[in-house]
């Protein structure tokens, strides 16, 4: 069991890099199945969500080289169509490889993906649209059974703008000759980033980023090599660092334009903000004040920034108020954070955070991704020592996320705790 010792109080300051997504390279590793010849992956984040996947990828039989952050895929050897349960469990989002695994084989089986700390994370919206497409679902034994002799040509509507959905419909209908509409798609830039891959091995996917998706399937998809975007949900953890340590960071090779909801929020409470090529500087030398936010779908506010931004909220002068709409549960790991003297209240959906001046370091445990992340950025503000355990969590989505704040300055030290 890993876990950051972090000596608080250090005002951050330099640069440091951003990797690449973790949220787009998990939909791109599966769809890396469904051509059956060779895929080369570049900027690939070296973590345990993309570790797990590859075992995925193995087990089904496809052969994989990984040298840090460059991966070959070579499908051609896979053979068979059953997402191991141990794994499935293990990763959630793994349920969009089942896309994959149709649009090359035509059936798939795997298990509920069972919920997490932050919700009940169901799939009903990717199971019945793939019923409306033609797509035989047989839910009565352990696994959930997918078969499909053809994609029918159709016009579906998601309920919700569910970007794992979207993933899922995408994958499984780039190869046949149908033509599919998805409506109130989800518009997230790693859907983008999907699509863009996709294309380039020959698929035919038009709007990715807008509310309206248009897949005409192809015959087959060919090799090619891709190097997959800058993760977005890291850029702005690492600027949200900089800001609640009053310090002065500049992020290099992030997309600006993917966190605009962020940084006018951060310049809201007080933080100056320059974009300068494909680098983000913030200086937060003023005194921060509140604000209140409420995390929407893409292009609002991203719920995966939501627990670090209230973490900063922590300690902005004034009350402000978060209001989280997409996931049930996104608040737990503020009671670790209240351990710290966080004054807060919570009421289903919404967070009243009145501002104090310091929050004083403890002992926490993280219980999901990117709380965890927040309780490193609450111990970096902290009078004093915080330890973190549970890291597991967080080395699932962040690549040397402590070697890149202590390049700006910070005091963590990683150790293998009991
Ligand atoms: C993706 O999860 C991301 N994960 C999440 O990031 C992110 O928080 C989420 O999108 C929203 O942006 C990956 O890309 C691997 P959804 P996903 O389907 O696809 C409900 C992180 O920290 N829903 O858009 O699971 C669901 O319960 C992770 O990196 C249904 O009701 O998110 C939730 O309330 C956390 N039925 C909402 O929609 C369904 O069939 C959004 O879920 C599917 C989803």
């Amino acid at each position: 069991m890993y876990r950051y010792i972090i000596k608080g109080g250090k005002r951050l300051h330099g640069e440091t890099e951003v990797s690449g997504s973790k949220n787009a390279s998990l939909p791109i590793l599966a769809a890396s199945i469904i051509n059956g010849k060779t895929t080369r992956l570049y900027n690939v984040p070296d973590i345990e969500d993309v570790k797990t996947t590859l075992q995925i990828l193995k087990e089904l039989g496809c052969k994989i080289k990984k040298d840090k952050n460059k991966i070959v895929i070579n499908s051609k050897t896979m053979t068979k169509t059953t997402i191991p349960d141990n794994l499935m469990r293990k990763l959630r989002s793994s349920v969009i490889i089942a896309g994959a695994i149709i649009a090359r084989f035509g059936c798939a089986r795997f298990s509920y993906p069972g919920g997490c700390d932050i919700g009940a994370r169901p799939i009903d919206l990717h199971l019945e649209n793939f019923k409306k497409i033609g797509i035989k679902i047989n839910e009565n034994t352990r696994y959930i059974e997918c078969n499909c002799d053809k994609i029918e040509t159709k016009i579906i509507e998601l309920d919700f703008p569910s970007v794992g959905a979207t993933e899922n419909l995408i994958l499984a209908t780039v190869i046949g000759n149908h033509e599919i509409t998805i409506k109130n798609s989800a518009m997230e830039p790693e859907i983008i980033d999907l699509a863009n891959f996709l294309n380039k091995m020959g698929a035919k996917i038009y709007g990715a980023g807008t509310n309206i998706i248009k897949i005409k399937g192809v015959r087959d998809l060919r090799e090619i090599s891709y190097k997959i975007m800058p993760d977005r949900i890291e850029a702005g953890t690492l600027l949200i660092a900089g800001a609640i340590t009053k310090g002065m960071v500049k992020i290099n090779n992030a997309i600006p334009e993917h966190i605009s909801p962020l940084l006018s929020k951060l310049e809201e409470i007080g933080c100056e903000i320059k974009i300068i090529n494909k680098s983000v500087y913030l200086n937060a030398n003023k005194k921060l004040k509140a604000v209140d936010i409420q995390t929407m779908p893409y292009p609002g506010f991203p719920t995966d920034l939501q627990p670090q931004f209230s973490t900063l909220l922590t300690i902005c002068a004034g009350t402000s108020i978060v209001r989280e709409n997409i996931f049930e549960n996104r608040f737990k790991f503020m009671q670790e954070i209240q351990r710290m003297g966080a004054k807060v209240t919570i009421e289903g959906k919404t967070m009243v955070i009145k501002g104090i001046r310091k929050l004083h370091g403890a002992d926490l445990v993280s219980t999901d991704l990117r709380g965890g992340a927040s309780m490193v950025l609450a111990g970096l503000a902290a009078k004093g020592i915080t330890r973190v355990t549970n890291l597991q969590y967080l080395l699932r989505g962040y690549d040397e996320f402590d070697k890149k704040l202590n390049e700006l300055g910070a005091d963590i030290i990683r150790e293998e705790g009991e």
